[in-house]
This record gives structure tokens, C-alpha cells and sequence, in this order.
């Protein structure tokens, strides 16, 4: 028998040395209007374009294809609600019917190829419809996770500059309803940007008021429309634009076309998470983040499985037996989830005993991204479900997995820390600050040689100066993750941290910049900085510091309590904004620059080494016992 590893790297080796073959080879597995001229189109560097020349429509090969193709019986999309108590279920003949009638809803506003749509929606069906609906006009998408608050959605909104916008008149919460529209209405009221229309989902929960001439019914709407036909698209036109957090407090835009993403999705959902047609594939995220995009909605319908949409949390809907349940009544193959849903599982049940009263048997393998997973959790994960379980590593840039354990292909042992190996077409590197190699297993800046694989970002909306500055310009000739790791001497990669001043929460990539700006903002604010600490469930949580400006008298704790409410009220509940402390002035180095990991290592209660260049190295046993003892917190 092969050795698992020898296979896999061959199979490695050969997607970097010959590129155009691989590909081409995988490409076979969707369906083209035309064929390509190019396979690699490396015409113009550092940009690369992938089946330049090929045209397909990703909605015809994610529904038609199945609908048509004798699958049109077979169960498309299941949702799971129990904060509304429902589930549906669309068979693919149904689904496509559906989207095309979407679709007709939205050329009938005049939504055609390369109009952008805005869609600010919960986790429901029609989320998922909107997104195909898209791609059935060739019309790109750019869903905006409906935890952000409408400052967040104005600055989406004014990038993308959409024809329409999709929402919905709520979304629901454990315990409490949050009525989407009016943080809508004053997105809209505050973005530079005017929408000509808004298609409203009214959810019998809690309806919303419709402004006459701007918002339509979505129900109306999609039920007076026609069905209309997929558009065959350039496989190198945008298929959505997702944005993510950057250091400042500007998202970016990531573009994703339409021909690689199709070919590098429907690669994976075999060769990463070993689904076949007709499986059931559960990913347990939100349509607002990469993860739902690529696995919730696209990947599973390229490859003709059964995409499951849960709207729920793993405890509380109602206890932390919610992920079991879902698994044994949908008899899912696969779960894909962020490690702290597990932690969040094991907090409240730690010995697993609500496992004891569901048939667990169809599941296969567990899958956790989005967030470094500790061994502990993954130890936990696979005691309890007696399954493998997988990390492995990815970010909205590419869309895809850029290591992981190929369970469909060359399963290979876990190594727990571990994301396992990078996938084929990513030559992942580690390079020191000077650009060397590093060798071993020793912590440096993880690269990309360029290009990159299909499915990964081309460049940033409007922005290939933004692409460059952010991605290309540190290491010419390599993609800059943003993360820090190891190679070990196996090939698997370790990633360790963040290099910049992204955070992870709950799985969710969050700026601290984006923080301090709203910080700063407050009038009795003369300085400001916002570290993310280790905490034991979420992964990490922002805390800001706080330097208030002299003659100040004011009672800091009110000050803090208003910090609070203005990130929420300005980025969105999900930064978990909720711990900050007034100090007498932040660490710095001679040159202004703050020391946060300095600061992040006394939070954490790590060791450090006392920067040389320190102004003052006094401040760091004032913050030690500020950061330590929880003074000035508001929780
Ligand atoms: N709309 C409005 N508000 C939302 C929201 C949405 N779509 N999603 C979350 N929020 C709010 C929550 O209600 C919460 O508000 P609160 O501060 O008033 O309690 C806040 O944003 C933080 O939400 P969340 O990050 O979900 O934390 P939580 O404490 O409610 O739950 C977990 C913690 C671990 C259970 C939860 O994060 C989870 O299920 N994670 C699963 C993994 C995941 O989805 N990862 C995403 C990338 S793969
Ligand atoms: P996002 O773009 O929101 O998916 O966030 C991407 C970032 O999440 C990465 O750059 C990493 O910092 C982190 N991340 C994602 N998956 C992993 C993983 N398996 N291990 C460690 N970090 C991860």
C-alpha cells in the first residue's frame, strides 16, 4: 500500500509543477458554455486569471445541471430553524425553480450581468436563493453578515455601489428579534451611495414597514415573476465580492470569479471533505462569511449534495445538544464549524452526555476552521463524536482551504495544532523578516509563492493598488497571509497567530483598528489601543485601553460604558466589545509606535522580553496590574 504521505505530496509536487494540467483535469467536472483558451493566464503579473477565454454559469452547473441530470428528485437543501421552530426542504427541481423566479424578481428591477446586489439577510432559504439568483443574471453578489451594524453595511454599500439591496424584516437571535430593517434604512440614510430598490424578505416573526417606491415585497415580488434561464458568463467576470476585515477601518473587498471558484469548490468537496453527490453536507456558519459562502451554498450544490442551513446556535436553541440533533435527524456525512462552537458545546456539557441520546452514526468526519483550533478541543471533538477531526486552514481570500487533511484522496494522520498540509497549487512558504527562509521549525511570516490556485482572490473590487499594497508588495513575488507559523519537517503547516492587528472572535475576523477608529472618535478620548486576549471560548476577545484626554473629570466608568455602546452600536454585537480599561498613557517605542504584543503578552499572562526600545519601561507594571486584576472593566 502507498504511503498516505508519499501520495500526497506527489500529488502536491505535481499541482505545482504542472499547474495548467491539474486544473484543466479538475475543470472536466463542470460544465462550459465554452472552453477556455487559457488555463493559467500569467499574461500580466503579479495578476493571474484562471480559464481565461471559458464561459459556464455557476448557478447552471450548482442547480440546472443536477435538476436535468436525474438528481432533479433529490433532496438540494435542507433548513434547520429552531429559533423559529421550522424546517423546510427543496428538492433540486424545486430549488432551481425557485431561484429562477428569483432571478426574474430581480431583472424585473433591472438587475442584469455585472450589476452589483447587495443581500443583508439571516440564515435562511432565501439568502441562499438571492446569492443563485446572482449568478443566474450574472449579477454579482456581496453579502454583508447581518450581525454588522449599519455603519458597517453603509461602508459595504458605498464600496459596491449595488443596484438592489435583499433583506429581510428580521432575524432572530435566542431570545430576541433583531429587526434588520431599520439598521437598513439607516444604512441607506447614511451611505453616499443611492439604491433604487430594496426586495424585502417579510418574516411572520416581526414585520417591517415598506417605503413606497424604494421596497418591494420579496413574496410579491418572486411570486408575480418569470422563470428566467442561467447567462452564460466570462469564467473570469466576478461571480460575488466579500468583504473582510483589513488593519484599518476599511473593509476589502475580496473578488471571487466565476470559472476558478467553480472548478477549485467542486475539487474540494470530494478530495478535502470526501462528499459524493447525494451526501448531506452540514456547515455550520453564516451566509455572510466565506465559510458559508464556499460550503454552505456553493460547493455542496456543485456536487450535487444535500447543503444543510441551520439557524441556530450550538447551545441555547435549545440546549448543546442542538448540533447532534441536527446531525442524527438530517443524517449528515460531514460537519464543518468553528472550533468554538465546540468549545462553547463542551462548556456546557463537558462530559458529552447529551451525545448518549442520538444515533450519531452518519457522521464521517468533522471539519473546524476560522480560527486556530487547540488540541484539547480537537481531542474533546473526537472523544465525544468518535470521528476524525479535522483542522484545517483558510481565509476569505481564497476562498478555499490552503492546508488541510485530503480525507477524499490521501487521508493522512491528525496531528492536533496542526491545519495538516497545503492543498495542491499552494506553494505555502515561511520567510523571515528579511525575506529568507526559514528552515525548520522555526515561527515565521507563512507565504504563498504566486499564483495562487483557482478559487483565490485575483485582486480587491476596484482596487489593484489596494490588492498589491495589502498582499503583494512585502514579499514580491509571494501572497502574504497575515499569519505566522511553521513548516515542520512532515510538511505540515502550524499557524500560530496573526502578524497584524486582525483579531479572531468566535470565529469572526474582526479589525482592531476598525475599534480604535471608533474609539477615538469619543470626545473625551486622547489616545486608544484595542488588543485581542486569549479567552477560553471565543478565542479571543477585544479589550481596549483608553487614555483620556487631560482635564478630563468625568467618571471613567461612564466613559467606558459609552466606548462600549458605540462599537456596538457602530461595528455590531459580534465585536464582543465589552472590557476596557482607562490607563495613564499606553507603551510605546522611542519612534510612537504602541508595543500591542507586548501589551497582549501581560493580558495573557505570557512572557515577554522587555522591548529595547521602550520610551518607558515603567507603564508595563501599571498595565500588568490593570490587565491583571480587571480594574475599570465593564462586562
Ligand atoms: N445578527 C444580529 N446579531 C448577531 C448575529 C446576527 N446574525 N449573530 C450574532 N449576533 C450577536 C449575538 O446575539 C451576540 O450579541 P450579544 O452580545 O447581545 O449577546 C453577539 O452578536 C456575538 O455573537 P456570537 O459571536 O454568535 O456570540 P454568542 O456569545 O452569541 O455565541 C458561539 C457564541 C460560540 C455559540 C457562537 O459564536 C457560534 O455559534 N459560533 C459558531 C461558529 C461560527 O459561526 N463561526 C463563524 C465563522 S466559520
Ligand atoms: P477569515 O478570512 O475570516 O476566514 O479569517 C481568516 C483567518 O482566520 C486566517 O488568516 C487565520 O488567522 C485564521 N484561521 C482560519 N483558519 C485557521 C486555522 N485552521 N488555524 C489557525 N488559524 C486559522
Amino acid at each position: 500500500m502507498t504511503d498516505p504521505l508519499l501520495a500526497y505530496q506527489r500529488l502536491h509536487r505535481q499541482s505545482l509543477q504542472e499547474p495548467e494540467k491539474f486544473w484543466a483535469d479538475a475543470a472536466q467536472a463542470i460544465h462550459w458554455d465554452r472552453p477556455w483558451d487559457r488555463v493559467l493566464d500569467d499574461r500580466h503579473p503579479p495578476f493571474y486569471r484562471w480559464f481565461s477565454g471559458g464561459r459556464l454559469n455557476t448557478c447552471y452547473n450548482a442547480l440546472d445541471r443536477h435538476a436535468d441530470g436525474g438528481r432533479g428528485e433529490q433532496l438540494a437543501l435542507i433548513y434547520d430553524s429552531p429559533v423559529t421552530g421550522t424546517q423546510r426542504r427543496y428538492t433540486y427541481a424545486q430549488l432551481r425553480d425557485a431561484v429562477a423566479r428569483v432571478a426574474g424578481a430581480l431583472r424585473a428591477q433591472g438587475v442584469g450581468v455585472g450589476d452589483r446586489v447587495v443581500i443583508y439577510m439571516p440564515v435562511v432559504p432565501e439568502a441562499l436563493m438571492a446569492m443563485l439568483a446572482c449568478a443566474r443574471l450574472g449579477a454579482v453578489h456581496s453579502v454583508v453578515f447581518g450581525g454588522f451594524a449599519p455603519m458597517e453595511l453603509a461602508k459595504r454599500i458605498d464600496d459596491a455601489q449595488p443596484r438592489v439591496i435583499v433583506s429581510a424584516s428580521c432575524g432572530i437571535e435566542p431570545g430576541r428579534i433583531i429587526e434588520y430593517k431599520p439598521l437598513l434604512d439607516e444604512a441607506l440614510r447614511i451611505s453616499k451611495h443611492a439604491v433604487d430598490r430594496c426586495l424585502i424578505l417579510q418574516r411572520p416573526q416581526r414585520e417591517a414597514s415598506l417605503q413606497a417606491g424604494r421596497d418591494i415585497d420579496w413574496h410579491h415580488a418572486v411570486g408575480n415573476a418569470e422563470a428566467v434561464a442561467c447567462v452564460s458568463i466570462a469564467a473570469t467576470d466576478p461571480l460575488y465580492i466579500l468583504y473582510t476585515s483589513g488593519t484599518t477601518g476599511k473593509p476589502k473587498g475580496v473578488v471571487r470569479d466565476c470559472g476558478g471558484h467553480a472548478v477549485a469548490l467542486m475539487w474540494s468537496m470530494k478530495a478535502l471533505y470526501d462528499i459524493d453527490a447525494g451526501d448531506v453536507f452540514w456547515t455550520a456558519s453564516d451566509v455572510g462569511w466565506a465559510v458559508g459562502h464556499s460550503y454552505m451554498v456553493y460547493g455542496p450544490l456543485l456536487a450535487g449534495a444535500t447543503t444543510l442551513m441551520y439557524e441556530g446556535k450550538p447551545v441555547g436553541t435549545p440546549d448543546a445538544g442542538a448540533f447532534w440533533r441536527v446531525i442524527s435527524e438530517h443524517r449528515v456525512k460531514a460537519l464543518f464549524t468553528a472550533p468554538t462552537a465546540f468549545r462553547a458545546i463542551k462548556k456546557e456539557d463537558p462530559l458529552g452526555k447529551l451525545t448518549g441520546r442520538y444515533d450519531l452514526s452518519s457522521l464521517k468526519t468533522l471539519f473546524l476552521a476560522g480560527e486556530r483550533c487547540d488540541p484539547d478541543t480537537v481531542a474533546w471533538a473526537g472523544s465525544m463524536l468518535g470521528v476524525p477531526v479535522i483542522d484545517h486552514w483558510w481565509q476569505t481570500e481564497t476562498g478555499w482551504s490552503i492546508a488541510g487533511n485530503f480525507r477524499g484522496l490521501a487521508p493522512l494522520p491528525v496531528k492536533p495544532g496542526s491545519a495538516s498540509v497545503p492543498a495542491p497549487g499552494y506553494d505555502v512558504q515561511v520567510l523571515d523578516e528579511n525575506g529568507a527562509s526559514v528552515a525548520g521549525c522555526t515561527v515565521g511570516n507563512l507565504v504563498i509563492k504566486l499564483p495562487m490556485p483557482p478559487g483565490s482572490l485575483p485582486t480587491l473590487w476596484r482596487n489593484d493598488e489596494g490588492y498589491i499594497d495589502s498582499y503583494l508588495s512585502r514579499y514580491p513575488g509571494f501572497y502574504l497571509t497575515g499569519d505566522a507559523g511553521y513548516l515542520d519537517e512532515q510538511g505540515y503547516v502550524w499557524v500560530m497567530s496573526r502578524i497584524d492587528d486582525l483579531i479572531n472572535v468566535a470565529g469572526h475576523r474582526l479589525s482592531t483598528g476598525a475599534m480604535e477608529e471608533v474609539l477615538a472618535n469619543h470626545p473625551d478620548i486622547a489616545e486608544c489601543a484595542v488588543i485581542g486576549v486569549a479567552d477560553a471560548l471565543k478565542g479571543q476577545l477585544p479589550v481596549g485601553l483608553i487614555v483620556l484626554k487631560s482635564g478630563v473629570t468625568r467618571d471613567p466608568s461612564l466613559i467606558v460604558n459609552e466606548l462600549i455602546a458605540s462599537v456596538r452600536a457602530e461595528i455590531g454585537a459580534l465585536a464582543a466589545f465589552k472590557t476596557a480599561h482607562v490607563v495613564g498613557r499606553l507603551p510605546k517605542t522611542r519612534s510612537g509606535k504602541v508595543l500591542r504584543g507586548t501589551m497582549r503578552a501581560i493580558a495573557d499572562g505570557r512572557s515577554f522580553t522587555m522591548p529595547a526600545t521602550i520610551d518607558d519601561p515603567a507603564i508595563l507594571n501599571e498595565l500588568a496590574s490593570i490587565l491583571t486584576s480587571g480594574a475599570n472593566r465593564d462586562r
